[in-house]
């Protein structure tokens, strides 16, 4: 069965959260004026695709896909951050699927990613309480939801707390983005999110999105440059009192000779999550394993030790990185 077509039968996805971060002044005055729904069935998408100013885009899409691009972008087209869907770069399955977006004014670029999540996402990723601990569960707004019935809904896993975990996953790669990359690390801009997807920018040429550098062979001068940089942005996300915990070549872009961290969702922070040290040995343990078939001489342990105490971070192991589960791995 296409994955899109388990749209239809998702529940969960009814209500079309609202959406934030739009600065006002940035918005065109005046194109602004379609009334956004807030209730938007599947059934309903046929009517919204007809209205004035739906989106309607050149990239072809299946039909499921179609209406599930309709579901989770319409509301940031009408508040014009982009202008069309061109193709998609990655995904169609049944995690995360990112596009390749025509920017505007709006953001001054001249295009965006938009990354779009479907509802298994975060239901795959096992374990995910150790991502989870010590952190906020953070609503649709990217506030901390205080509200008992919706933590009670959180911990016993109904319906809606799946929904609710699932859009705070969402909320924290979206503020964790927001804070590396006014911290100055090689992050794409995030610009908006909400609606089960974040924009962000592009990282790529206009007809080709950048690799990632799992697939690219570099030379020697040029990997220690990169592992260099990548150190780097290593020592900023401590310095902001976070780890990646999904760290590796798989989720660096390689972009005219530089370096882009992407994919934060379950990043976290050392001062409130036990497992931190171990999480970011992992990380650490990753990113040297390719820079290792690049030619840079690297030891992983005395990396994360060296940075780890250099930031200030007391040195706890309570699970050995080399048990945590690997992502992709049916443990994970
Ligand atoms: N800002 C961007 N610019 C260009 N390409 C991007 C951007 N963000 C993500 N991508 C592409 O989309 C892919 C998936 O993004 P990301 O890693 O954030 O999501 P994911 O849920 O982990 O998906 P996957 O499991 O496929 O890695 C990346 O591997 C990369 O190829
Ligand atoms: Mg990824």
């Amino acid at each position: 069965m296409n994955t899109f077509e388990l749209f239809e039968q998702l529940e969960d996805l009814e209500k079309i959260p609202a959406i934030r971060n739009v600065p006002e002044s940035q918005l065109r005055q005046g194109r602004f004026t379609h009334k956004v729904k807030r209730q938007t069935k599947p059934n309903q998408m046929a009517e919204l695709a007809e209205e004035e100013h739906a989106l309607n885009f050149s990239y072809h899409a299946s039909k499921h896909e179609k209406e599930w691009l309709i579901s989770s972008l319409t509301t940031f087209y009408q508040q014009q951050w982009f202008d069309d869907v061109l193709s998609l770069i990655k995904g169609g399955g049944k995690e995360a699927s990112v596009y390749q977006c025509l920017g505007n004014e709006t953001t001054q670029t001249r295009y965006l990613a938009a990354k779009v999540y479907r509802p298994r996402k975060f239901r795959q990723l096992r374990n995910d309480s150790l991502y989870r601990e010590g952190r906020l569960h953070l609503d649709d707004e990217g506030h901390e939801i205080k509200n008992g019935g919706a933590l009670h809904a959180i911990n016993k896993r109904t319906t809606l707390g799946m929904r609710l975990l699932h859009t705070s996953w969402i909320e924290h790669e979206f503020q964790t983005m927001s804070l590396l990359h006014e911290a100055g690390a090689d992050v794409p801009q995030p610009y908006v999110s909400g609606n089960n997807a974040i924009l962000m920018d592009y990282i790529g040429w206009d007809d080709m999105p950048a690799p990632t550098l799992n697939t690219i062979n570099l030379d020697r001068v040029e990997a220690q440059r990169l592992f260099q940089q990548a150190i780097h942005n290593i020592e900023i996300m401590l310095a902001q009192d976070r780890v990646h915990g999904d760290l590796s070549a798989y989720n660096i872009l390689y972009f005219e000779g530089a370096i882009y961290l992407i994919d934060f969702p379950q990043a976290i922070d050392p001062a409130v999550n036990r497992n931190a040290y171990a999480i970011f040995q992992r990380d650490m343990i990753r990113l040297c394993d390719y820079f290792q078939t690049q030619g840079v001489d690297c030891n992983p342990q005395n990396l994360a030790k060296d940075l780890w105490v250099k930031n200030g971070f007391p040195i706890k192991q309570p699970v050995d990185p080399r048990l945590l589960p690997v992502e992709g791995s049916d443990d994970f």
